[in-house]
């Protein structure tokens, strides 16, 4: 305002005493009566009681949260290869590479190498990744009937070339979904206890991974990742899940070819081809719900993490780009390229490592013992996410296991929705075998996800939006519906 004032009035030199006294006068009025209400306050808050009592557990949790800090901070130290974390406070810390260490990639857009530290919050990324635990990342119907305009206004932006911003005819846009929509969730969170997510980094094949990958209860691979006899012994054979991107839909027929049980995911937005695809291969096909894109690393990686988190207690991963000293983008089944951010996203995956989320396998860490006792126990994550639930929330603000509820609704008992894919499908899909999934038997489901499925009272959780922790979309089953 000054700058424009001086600008466009010449004689505004000879006022600018009077106007500066002027301004010298209502800041020490305005710190007079910022101090007055200050004092006032917590003269107020210091006779409380309860305030007292609310400040010693805001000082536990943060003695909590820093003792954490501390055991995150001896586990980048073990584990990470060089890097070492910094510890800014008790949520925030640095993680740094060793200085001399190469960033190659260079950023044409800001004209700038990787840094070679990045800042973290560990109370957010602990906040967000345990959530994950008990969240569904599978688009289904109940969830588009239970969210406000989920059908209007939600629906449309899965759908890519649909020509239209909004859902005015519900037909249409079922019409695009019918394929890959479930009426309720096909998965369940603990429904495995050890899943494996393999990358494509062309690292796989510096190590012999296969028997140890093909070991787990559930193996998630992503996009044209090829699992046959020759690279067997780096990759493993098993198949059970396939995150994918649209432009991977012309390829898949092909690297899907004898594998009719693979579930395939697609990561962001169905479209014709891919719909068209879809007719021609038999396997169960579900569309990812969860999307947030640019969370410290990015793309493919951390979405093949979330759906693993939503399913399994332990999650192995290979098969990523993480250790010290690359130049270029490989992959274990075509020629390297150029890649994306691989400092950032080492430095972010060793942050998840030590917070208990992944398990991080490399050729580099192949040869050390596998021991994770550096790596803070279920109960220390447990206590830690609790404080920082608190300092986020305030004391009282702990409100349950569906405290961040922003849309609940029930689902009618009395109408189970179909298995997917029954009405009108092609031949080839007629021996789809959903049911796998989706037709399970309470029973049948490991002791940890009955136990969960009881504690949340059958209640469902789902991503509303992108970053938004707060912000779920929540849905009862009743417990009279047979199966799950
Ligand atoms: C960094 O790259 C340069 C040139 O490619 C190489 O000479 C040097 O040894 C590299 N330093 C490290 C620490 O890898
Ligand atoms: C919605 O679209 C379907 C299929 O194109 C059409 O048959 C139906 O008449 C439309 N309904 C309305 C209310 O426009
Ligand atoms: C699928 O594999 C079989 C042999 O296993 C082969 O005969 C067939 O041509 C393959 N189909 C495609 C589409 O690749
Ligand atoms: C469907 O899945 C079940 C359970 O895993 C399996 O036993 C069956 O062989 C599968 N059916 C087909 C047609 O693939
Ligand atoms: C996740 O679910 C468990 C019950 O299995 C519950 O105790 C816990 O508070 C939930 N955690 C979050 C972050 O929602």
């Amino acid at each position: 305002m000054r700058g424009q004032k001086g600008g466009l009035n010449s004689s505004s030199s000879s006022r600018r005493p009077s106007t500066v006294l002027y301004l010298v006068c209502a800041a020490a009025f305005f710190s007079l009566l910022v101090f007055a209400i200050q004092t006032s306050f917590f003269a107020q808050s210091d006779s409380s009681s309860s305030s007292v009592k609310l400040d010693l557990n805001t000082e536990q949790d943060i003695r909590t949260l820093s003792q954490f800090q501390s055991t995150v901070q001896q586990c980048v130290a073990n584990r990470g290869l060089g890097l070492t974390a910094d510890i800014v406070d008790h949520c925030n810390l640095i993680l740094k590479y060793p200085q001399g260490t190469n960033s190659t990639w260079y950023n044409a857009q800001f004209k700038v190498f990787e840094p070679l530290q990045y800042k973290f919050n560990v109370c957010e990324a602990l906040l967000l990744w345990e959530q994950y635990r008990n969240m569904t990342t599978v688009l289904t119907r109940e969830y588009l009937d239970v969210r406000p305009k989920g059908w209007e206004d939600y629906a449309p932006q899965r759908i890519a070339q649909l020509g239209t911003k909004n859902c005015y005819n519900k037909t249409i846009c079922e019409e695009h979904l019918n394929l890959i929509l479930p009426a309720k969730p096909p998965f369940h969170p603990r429904q495995f206890r050890t899943c494996a997510v393999v990358g494509n980094s062309g690292d796989l094949l510096k190590t012999e991974f296969g028997k140890e990958i093909d070991a787990h209860d559930a193996v998630i691979r992503d996009n044209e990742a090829p699992v046959n006899e020759k690279y067997a012994k780096y990759v493993g054979l098993k198949r059970d899940f396939r995150l994918v991107v649209r432009g991977a839909a012309r390829n898949m027929v092909a690297i899907l070819n004898g594998s009719d049980d693979e579930v395939l995911i697609i990561k962001s937005v169905t479209h014709k081809d891919f719909n068209a695809m879809i007719k021609s291969i038999p396997n169960p096909v579900y569309l990812f719900q969860g999307i947030v894109l640019r969370r410290g690393a990015k793309g493919t990686g951390m979405k093949s993490i979330e759906l693993a988190l939503s399913m399994c207690d332990i999650v192995d991963m290979y098969g990523f780009t993480v250790d010290p000293g690359y130049t270029e983008w490989t992959r274990y089944f075509s020629t390297p390229r150029k890649g994306h951010n691989p400092l950032q996203g080492r430095a972010y995956y060793q942050l998840l490592e030590c917070l208990g989320v992944i398990r991080i396998h490399s050729p580099m860490r192949s040869k050390r013992k596998q021991g994770w006792s550096d790596i803070p126990s279920r109960e220390m994550i447990g206590r830690a996410h609790a404080a920082a639930l608190r300092l986020k929330r305030g004391q009282d603000g702990d409100l349950g296991q569906f405290g961040s509820c922003k849309v609940s609704g029930n689902v009618d008992p009395d109408k189970i929705g179909p298995v997917s894919g029954s009405a009108d499908m092609s031949d080839v899909r007629k021996s789809s075998n959903y049911s796998k999934w989706e037709v399970l038997p309470f029973e049948s489901l490991r002791k940890e996800a009955q136990d969960h499925y009881n504690q949340m009272e059958g209640v469902s959780l789902y991503k509303m939006d992108g970053n938004k922790l707060d912000d779920l979309v929540c849905v009862r089953h009743s417990s009279k519906s047979a199966v799950y």
